[in-house]
Formats: C-alpha cells, sequence, structure tokens
C-alpha cells in the first residue's frame, strides 16, 4: 500500500505522516528533508540559490547522513528549500529516490507537495493537509518563540504566504492536491484531532477500496 501525505508547509501534515506511518507500519521518507539538505548543502559551500545546474548534482549525490536533524528543520533551511525546489533539474535528480522508495515491497508512505501528483500518482491512499494560513502561522510562531526567535507574527503570516506561493506557483511539480485526494482541514483540530480524522479518511478509502 502507498499512502501520499501533501500539503502546506506547517498544516500538521509532517505529525500526520509520523503517526500513519507508525499506525501501518509502512516506512516513511519526509521529502521536505531532501530538498532542504539540498539548500543546506549549497549554502554551506557557497553555491548561488539559483545556480541549477550545480544544485542538481549536489541533490543527486545527497547523503542525508551527512546533516543534523536541527539544521534541516530551521526557517531559513525551508525557505531555502522551497527557493531550490522551484528547479526542475533539482526534481529531477531528486525523482528516482523516492519513486524507488514509494514501491517498496511492502508499501510505504511519504509526505511532501507532490506525492499524490508526481512521485506516485498510483498510490492507494492521497491526503491533502491543509490549515487556515493565520492558524498554521500562529502554530509555527508559538515554536519559534519558544526557541527564543523573537519574530512577530504578522512576519511569520508573511513569509508563509511567499512560501504558499512558491511552492503551489513553480511551473514544475506544484504543490497541488490531486484530483483523487481527501482534504484534511487541521484549522479548528488540535494535533491529535487531526491524526484521528486523517487516521479516519484512510480507513474510508480503504474500506472502499476493498467493496469494489
Ligand atoms: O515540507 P517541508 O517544509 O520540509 O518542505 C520544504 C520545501 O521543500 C517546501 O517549501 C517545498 C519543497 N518540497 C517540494 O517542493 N516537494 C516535496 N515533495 C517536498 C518539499
Amino acid at each position: 500500500m502507498i499512502i501520499a501525505i501533501d500539503g502546506t508547509t506547517a498544516s500538521g501534515k509532517g505529525t500526520i505522516a509520523k503517526r500513519l506511518a507508525a499506525w501501518y507500519g509502512l516506512p516513511h521518507m519526509d521529502t521536505g528533508r531532501l530538498y532542504r539538505a539540498t539548500a543546506i548543502a549549497a549554502l554551506k559551500h557557497s553555491v548561488p540559490l539559483n545556480d541549477e545546474a550545480r544544485l542538481a548534482s549536489i541533490a543527486a549525490s545527497l547523503d542525508l547522513d551527512d546533516f543534523e536533524e536541527s539544521e534541516l528543520r530551521t526557517a531559513d533551511a525551508g525557505k531555502a528549500a522551497s527557493v531550490v525546489s522551484a528547479l526542475p533539474l533539482v526534481r529531477k535528480a531528486l525523482f528516482e529516490l523516492q519513486r524507488a522508495f514509494a514501491l517498496r515491497e511492502g508499501g510505504a508512505l511519504l509526505d511532501g507537495r507532490d506525492i499524490g501528483t508526481v512521485i506516485a500518482p498510483d498510490a492507494d491512499v492521497k491526503l491533502w493537509v491543509d490549515a487556515a494560513v493565520e492558524q498554521r502561522a500562529e502554530r509555527r510562531w508559538k515554536e519559534l518563540r519558544a526557541n527564543g526567535d523573537g519574530v512577530t507574527l504578522d512576519r511569520v503570516i508573511e513569509q508563509l504566504r511567499e512560501r504558499d506561493m512558491r511552492d503551489q506557483n513553480r511551473a514544475d511539480a506544484p504543490a497541488k492536491m490531486a484530483a483523487d485526494a481527501v482534504l484534511i482541514d487541521t484549522t479548528d483540530l488540535t494535533i491529535e484531532a487531526a491524526v484521528e480524522k486523517a487516521l479516519a479518511a484512510v480507513e474510508a478509502v480503504l474500506a472502499r477500496g476493498n467493496r469494489t
């Protein structure tokens, strides 16, 4: 079984993906880490974020073990990842790795922006996780504040809007809800309730599949 979980930044997609992968015993690939690692490696080696050929070669030879989780998770890494992920040669360099993971024997769960549309259009279940930008920003802002970052809520809203715009309007594999995906709106939900809702949605899709 392949489960594809896509959605917007700070929508709860990552937590939902982790919890569903554990529930169904599926290996999980957080595909955003590939773009984050590509961007971090480029920044470390002073490769400009628009040097498509060099970025693609970095992406093609990535070893995720070279990166600390904490460096991948920063706001700057997320922003830089969004920039490099708009480059077609970078996406191409990362395609096979993701596709091979999706086709693992025994199934897989992947989360990202284009899993249901490009990486695994054949997925058994597709979810699109989203929430109002103000709500997503507030969650992100609380995390940042807890880590001592003095950024304002308005600035975080602005940054998320910018990120959504870039991810959803790029020409190659834009972040988009697949036609056959189920929408999980987490705006008014706690993370526990969001996970429950996602699990119920997966079960409903699987039950439908078993009847036909
Ligand atoms: O999910 P995330 O915040 O870790 O993703 C970081 C950026 O990487 C995101 O802004 C867009 C890009 N991305 C992508 O283009 N395609 C994916 N499958 C996953 C992430």
